[in-house]
């Protein structure tokens, strides 16, 4: 169906803020303009990259409208079809190349008809393109895109100028689609999608290629055990797919809240992580004072307490009897009730497998070193993924972690010695709306991470199914965004937060497929464009993992299905 060589439509009218109208020539079928298609327009002396966004029919004159012809009259639909009746599409133009301007290519380029032929890319060097600023004029040529204008505009994986990873295909043809992983990890980015979409799949994915490409450390929250070891595919049949670790057995770690879970389902060498009493600041309260159902008196009172008694104020809390606590109060001015009440909502945290009193071994210190060694951290929750402890290991964790990257950064500005430059380090976390919300954005890690960009080179890849719960200012500083399929209209509307021109995505975003499908825009992309994602498979690990594909026997993978399948509770 798509030869980039003969033309589908012509440009018929419309404005660089609207879009482009098409008028599409007779012989080409509505039913192929799919919403997110890549088109291709020949102005006279540039070339216009443009997103398809909307179809129409259209009749010549209402008359034919009000006595529509026999469905059984081919001969009166074929005269009919072209001028009395055709169908049109919207596109919006993203980007446009110019011939002789700054390009490597001739000014031979400019004449309609052999500027087709002429354009041919030879490296990413020659080509310069520019966001659009004008419009092809009335009745340019409107062509599907060829290879040649994929490459242009998206690079290529092995392109030794860049560290390019191929996140997918367009909808309806097979070359690849590249992010540029440097681009992406210097700002935080997110993968936007509802349920079942494929967000897990595409953070694997996009994870993977960093670290192949080596563009980032990454330290991911594991909250479904899914990222770091083996972790199961929906379809007819129970399957499951590799982890992180199993792709880049000398480069992946993996850290676990729940050892006993997670040895359960096979994981080799995974390390415990435990957390203490006095590594928790009132921020980490703060935090998940929804959870713990603490009210801002109570974290009042948690400050007097933490004044008085400083880093072991919980576990003195947890100790005082009730007297203890009436002659504290007396003595501080605290309140008795809202230390009772904060001390019998602390008593929760008892209850979680991972928290001691007193911890000998500086876990998140030992997760720092492995981070300084380049190797990439996966925290695994297993049992311990309810939002409460998600959220409050999570924060504890990043904080210290950051802390430590600001210092790096500071003495790097400083010596502004290259070795003293730090990796750029990828935070992923999911349910990310539940730490970037407008209410406590402003108290969190996350949000100072998300507002200060790049500065101290840790950035968040954010994965989310709800990102109208993110604040605003957060989302308009999310340099990509990954998107699967979403329908609530908020959702839809906050993905376009600070993107100019999103209205037209909409309709682009609103159709995708359910499954397998995204919407890229941002920052590692020089345009907006959809991409059916790359399968995750034995292919994919061949590809990108460190080692090949292990043959298992049969014991060992039933083995370990048992063992996810009991995790999940089937
Ligand atoms: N790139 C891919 N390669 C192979 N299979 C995929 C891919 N993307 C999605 N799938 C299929 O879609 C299913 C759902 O994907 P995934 O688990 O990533 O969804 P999700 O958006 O993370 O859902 P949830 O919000 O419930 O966590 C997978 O189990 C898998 O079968
Ligand atoms: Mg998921």
């Amino acid at each position: 169906m798509t030869n980039p060589n003969i033309p589908l439509g012509s440009v018929i009218q419309g404005s660089l803020s609207q879009g482009l109208e098409v008028r599409l020539h007779p012989d080409v079928s509505v039913e192929d303009m799919r919403v997110g298609k890549f088109l291709v327009v020949q102005g006279v002396r540039s070339r216009f990259f443009c997103l398809l966004t909307d179809v129409t029919l259209g009749t010549a004159s209402a008359r034919i409208l009000t006595n529509p012809p026999d469905p059984s009259d081919d001969f009166l639909l074929e005269v009919l079809a072209g001028n009395g009746t055709f169908g049109t599409i919207e596109i919006s133009p993203m980007l446009m190349f110019t011939p002789g301007e700054g390009n490597g290519v001739g000014e031979n380029g400019s004449k309609k008809d052999s500027s087709l032929a002429s354009f041919e890319v030879q490296s990413s060097a020659d080509l310069q393109l520019l966001p659009v600023k004008t419009i092809p004029s009335h009745f340019s040529q409107v062509y599907d895109a060829s290879e040649a204008d994929f490459r242009a505009v998206f690079g290529w994986e092995d392109d030794p100028t860049r560290r390019n990873f191929a996140i997918g295909q367009p909808l309806d043809m097979d070359v690849p689609i590249c992010l540029d992983l440097d681009r992406f990890v210097e700002r935080s980015n997110g993968v936007f999608g509802k349920s079942g979409t494929g967000k897990s799949f595409l953070t694997r994915l996009l994870i993977s290629g960093i670290i192949r490409k080596k563009a980032a450390v990454n330290l991911m929250f594991d909250m479904h055990s899914e990222y770091g070891w083996e972790a199961v595919s929906e379809g007819k049949q129970f399957s499951t797919v590799k982890g992180l670790r199993q792709l880049f057995p000398g480069q992946v770690e993996i850290y676990t809240l729940d050892p006993e879970a997670t040895k359960r389902r096979g994981v080799r060498d995974a390390q415990e992580l435990y957390l203490s009493y006095d590594q928790i600041e009132i921020e980490d309260l703060r935090l998940v004072g929804h959870e713990l159902n603490l009210s801002e008196a109570s974290l009042d009172n948690a400050n007097i307490l933490a004044s008085e008694f400083g880093k072991s104020w919980i576990v003195q809390l947890l100790n005082m009897t009730n007297e203890e606590i009436q002659l504290f109060c007396e003595e501080k001015q605290g309140h008795k009730g809202s230390i009772m009440a904060l001390q019998r909502k602390l008593m929760r945290l008892d209850s979680l497998k991972y928290i001691r009193s007193v911890c000998p071994h500086n876990y998140i210190d030992q997760i720092l070193q492995s981070l300084d060694a380049g190797k990439h951290v996966v925290v695994e929750f297993g049992s311990q993924s309810n939002m409460l402890s998600y959220m409050l290991a999570t924060n504890m964790i990043t904080r210290r972690i950051h802390k430590s990257y600001v210092q790096k950064a500071d003495q790097f500005l400083r010596s502004k010695n290259p070795q003293d430059r730090p990796q750029p380090l990828v935070i992923t976390i999911e349910e990310a709306h539940r730490f970037l919300d407008s209410s406590i954005v402003h108290q969190t890690i996350f949000g100072t991470i998300a507002r200060e960009m790049r500065k101290y080179f840790v950035t968040l890849l954010v994965v989310d199914q709800r990102p109208s719960g993110i604040d605003n200012e957060v989302m308009s500083q999310v340099g990509t965004r990954i998107t699967c399929l979403l329908n609530d209209d908020k959702d839809i509307d906050a993905i376009f937060t600070g993107v100019s021109g999103g209205q037209s995505l909409r309709s682009v975003l609103a159709k995708l497929d359910s499954k397998q499908q995204a919407l890229v825009l941002g920052h590692a992309v020089p345009m907006p464009v959809v991409v059916r994602t790359r399968a995750y498979d034995s292919q994919f690990y061949e590809e990108i993992g460190e080692t090949s594909w292990e043959e298992k026997s049969d014991e060992e993978v039933f083995a370990a299905a048992e063992a996810a399948k009991a995790d999940l509770g089937f």
